[in-house]
């Protein structure tokens, strides 16, 4: 895994480059999708190249990382309102193939079914991850084992607090999440890794370069056959 270390702008434009062969190539191509700050210059250059004509949507199916549990889809911090706002609403992707992890029924058979239904799409054929200050992805926090699909995790303190600057304060950020699993991400076909800023040094450093150990969820990715890693100068200050 080595990182191609581009600015942020050039990093949105390289990895929607990736979207739109895959699309070309396979229109009802299966997109793991993300969540939080890192993704939002691609996604724009998603929704750029679609109003160009340039990129269907029409065939594809989505799966979301992860979902807040307690916050309903029209919670504007819940990640539902977050992809609507973000790309859903601005694409052509149909809203019948779109799916985020409810955080609203977390019951075994919900998260179990998430799973079922990642493999009833034939699978992820390109799984995007940002990555947690502390390692994670998704919201698999250090800890988790790797075997675990699609699950609810207790988020640490750190995360919490990472999270606190997009809600009122730090209380109402939620104590819970349902997200895929290492063993779901692990899944997909290619795996294409974002991380911008110098918040994010130690965390790649430990995932590209560390052990590969659940204290560092991200550094499973060494054992992912396809994986390619953008980031700017900031984030790989440690490489
Ligand atoms: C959250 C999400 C992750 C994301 C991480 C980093 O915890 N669950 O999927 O990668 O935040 O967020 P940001 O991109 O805002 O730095």
């Amino acid at each position: 895994m080595k990182p191609i270390v581009v600015s942020a702008e050039e990093a949105a434009v390289r990895a929607a480059e990736l979207y739109r062969a895959l699309l070309r190539r396979k229109p009802d191509a299966v997109l793991g999708l993300a969540t939080g700050s890192t993704p939002l210059g691609l996604y724009a250059q998603l929704v750029a190249l679609y109003r160009a004509g340039e990129i269907s949507f029409a065939q594809a199916t989505s799966f979301n990382l992860d979902e807040y549990v307690d916050l309903p889809p029209t919670h504007d911090q819940s990640y539902r309102y977050f992809m609507e706002k973000n790309l859903f609403s601005q694409i052509d992707l149909p809203q019948a193939r779109i799916h985020v992890p409810s955080g609203l029924d977390v019951s075994e058979a919900a998260l179990a079914a998430y799973d079922e239904a990642i493999e009833a799409a034939g699978g992820i054929d390109l799984q995007l991850l940002g990555l947690g200050g502390n390692g994670h992805i998704g919201f698999n926090e250090p800890g988790t084992p790797f075997a675990l699909g699609t699950h609810v995790v207790a988020l640490t303190e750190r995360t919490r607090r990472d999270n606190a600057r997009f809600f009122a304060s730090l209380d109402e950020v939620p104590t819970h999440a349902a997200t895929m699993g290492v063993r779901t991400v692990m899944h997909a076909r290619v795996i294409l890794l974002l991380a911008f800023g110098r918040a994010k040094a130690e965390a790649l450093a430990a995932a590209l370069t560390g052990p590969v150990t659940p204290d560092v969820p991200a550094s499973v990715l060494q054992l992912h056959p396809d994986v390619t890693v953008f980031c700017d100068k900031e984030a790989a200050a440690l490489l």
